[in-house]
């Protein structure tokens, strides 16, 4: 311990701690008061009693100085604590209570599927395809007709399409605009933009004109992949997609293929990949099976090639569409796709915090 010095510019450490009492909260200025003056610890408290032991000459002006300082603090203590209570009435007359817990601060996320589109998208990137984008308004020949649809093909039909009201537009490529059913007819650009060869992946919305339930959007996404270049086969659509699979749902994802039907592709398949929510040994999510669609895919129809004028003797290739909100879906186990369109952030909170 050092012994206590009775020089009164000593004091100087209490003064400046003197100047900070106007800043305190209540429960500081409660503290600093014991500290200060109280009758047991306080640092004042303590040089008051060294005063009776000193020279006269010494007592005097150095009592002074303490005695000074002590009036000094309890002003300011006294000044500080009226201004605290004024303030808390003041806010309680205004109806705020600052003791009330705080209000979580929204920290905003990725939408579910738009996590999922960005994923795919990357995962695709990895093996060299690049996006492609077309647009929402198509012709009935981009949207149809290029991809080998037959004229009378009942999906042309006003039930399942939106044709927009505007005027046909003339020509090979023309005929009724309407909203994309599907994000293929970006097959048909990309082919006669760039021709062979292409690999890419294409995300956007499609439209249907169905009515919103469980599984059913008017509005949706889509994913599309085509790869068209010399010496393609099935095994490339196998092994890029299995791969695809592994890397989006799991290292150890089954997948299958079942035959299928598109107009634009020969041979069509449907991939399917083991039950995400019970692994496979059947749930209701999968129907009992053990199994989830994820997409539609297959080897590009020779009449495709040569709409979009390309040689399909020489090019083949394969194209794939999966849609990202029925992904979204699987992955995540949510039972109406509805979630996914109504922004409700109680809902998204819980899918908000990445993977
Ligand atoms: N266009 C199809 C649909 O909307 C999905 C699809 C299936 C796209 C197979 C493809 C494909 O490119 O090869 O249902």
């Amino acid at each position: 311990m050092t012994e206590p010095r009775h020089d009164p510019s000593d004091l100087s450490p209490l003064r400046a701690r003197l100047a900070r009492v106007g800043a305190l909260d209540a429960a500081a200025l409660a503290a600093e008061r014991i500290a200060v003056l109280g009758r047991k610890g306080g640092e004042l408290t303590a040089l008051l009693r060294t005063l009776p032991s000193l020279e006269a000459d010494a007592r005097r002006a150095f009592g002074a100085a303490v005695n000074e300082l002590k009036q000094a603090f309890e002003a300011a203590f006294d000044a500080r604590a009226a201004a605290l209570d004024a303030a808390r009435r003041a806010r309680e007359a205004a109806g705020i209570d600052l003791t009330m817990p705080g209000r979580g601060r929204w920290i905003g996320a990725e939408h579910p599927v738009t996590r999922v589109i960005a994923e795919i998208v990357e995962l695709f990137r990895e093996l060299g395809f690049v996006v492609a984008t077309g647009p929402e308004a198509e012709t009935e020949w981009y949207n149809f007709g290029a991809l080998n649809f037959p004229a009378d093909h009942p999906a042309m039909d006003m039930h399942d399409t939106l044709y927009l009201d505007v005027p046909e537009v003339p020509g090979d490529r023309g005929g009724r605009v309407l909203l994309r059913t599907h994000t293929s007819p970006v097959q048909i650009r990309t082919l006669l933009e760039s021709g062979p060869p292409v690999r890419v992946v294409i995300p956007g919305l499609a439209y249907r004109n169905d009515p919103f339930d469980a599984s059913h959007a008017p509005a949706f996404t889509q994913i599309e992949g085509l790869a068209v270049d010399e010496g393609i086969s099935f095994v490339d659509l196998k092994a890029t997609l299995g791969h695809f699979a592994r890397r989006f749902f799991a290292a150890d994802t089954r997948v299958r293929f079942r035959p299928s039907f598109f107009p634009f592709t020969e041979p069509s398949a449907e991939m399917d990949v083991g039950c995400q929510i019970c692994g496979g040994r059947g749930c209701a999510a999968c129907k009992g099976t053990g199994w989830m669609e994820i997409l539609g895919c297959g080897m590009v129809h020779p009449n495709v090639l040569s709409n979009c004028g390309v040689d399909a003797e020489r090019f083949t290739g394969f194209a794939f569409g999966m849609g990202p909100h029925r992904i979204a879906m699987l992955r995540y186990g949510i039972p109406d796709i509805r979630l996914l369109y109504e922004g409700d952030m109680r809902f998204l909170g819980q899918l908000g915090g990445g993977r």
